[in-house]
């Protein structure tokens, strides 16, 4: 692992680490790595947890239902998709949809912390428990977490729910469009 994170330090570009992952990740038969996608340079990222069935078959992020959610509401706060750089913790699609495991979290996470270097934006939105404890803090809690403004490593990071998780639990709805609006502000304000 030492050598491979040393080696991840020397790429320079997103390209270059897209190549990477391409060569570390084995995707499924008839599935594709979904390393993510934005300006190069975008001031805003945004991170969910693994790309779904039909992010899998098209290799880009957030195309499926939680990412029509995800457009509709990065709109409302004044956002559009386009200047927004949106990856994912996992670069390739867990079997049936599962969980994550904590083995290919870890394996996953030196390339997304790269992957944030080479971005380099101002603000982060973290999509979910997954996300939020890969990159805030292992042991944090969604529930208790989100909303709340995290700074981390020069970023500013908001922590939120994930859209899908408001398919299965409306309570989510409000909050998930008020942290949004929250970092649609903050972009505002830095500009
Ligand atoms: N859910 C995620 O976490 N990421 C995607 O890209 C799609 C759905």
């Amino acid at each position: 692992m030492t050598t491979h994170i040393a080696r991840l330090e020397a790429i320079a570009d997103l390209e270059a680490l897209k190549a990477a992952c391409l060569r570390v990740f084995s995707p499924a038969e008839g599935e594709q790595v979904v390393f993510g996608e934005g300006p190069e340079r975008a001031r805003l990222m945004m991170i969910g947890e693994a790309p779904g069935e039909q992010e899998a078959e098209s290799g880009r992020p957030f195309v499926g239902n939680a990412g029509r959610l995800l457009d509709k509401y990065l709109a409302e706060a004044g956002m559009d998709r386009g200047e927004v750089y949106i990856t994912n913790v996992l670069k390739v699609r867990p079997p049936g949809n599962r969980t994550p495991r904590k083995s290919e979290i870890k394996e996953a996470l030196p390339f997304l912390l790269r992957q944030i270097e080479l971005v380099h934006p101002v603000i982060l939105v973290c999509l979910g428990s997954i996300s939020v404890q890969a990159v805030i803090d292992p042991k944090a809690k969604i529930t208790e977490i989100r909303g709340k403004w995290v700074e981390k490593d020069g970023l500013q990071i908001m922590p939120t729910f994930h859209p899908s998780a408001v398919f299965h639990d409306e309570s989510k709805r409000e909050g998930l469009k008020r942290d949004l609006k929250e970092a649609g502000k903050r972009l505002k304000s830095l500009e």
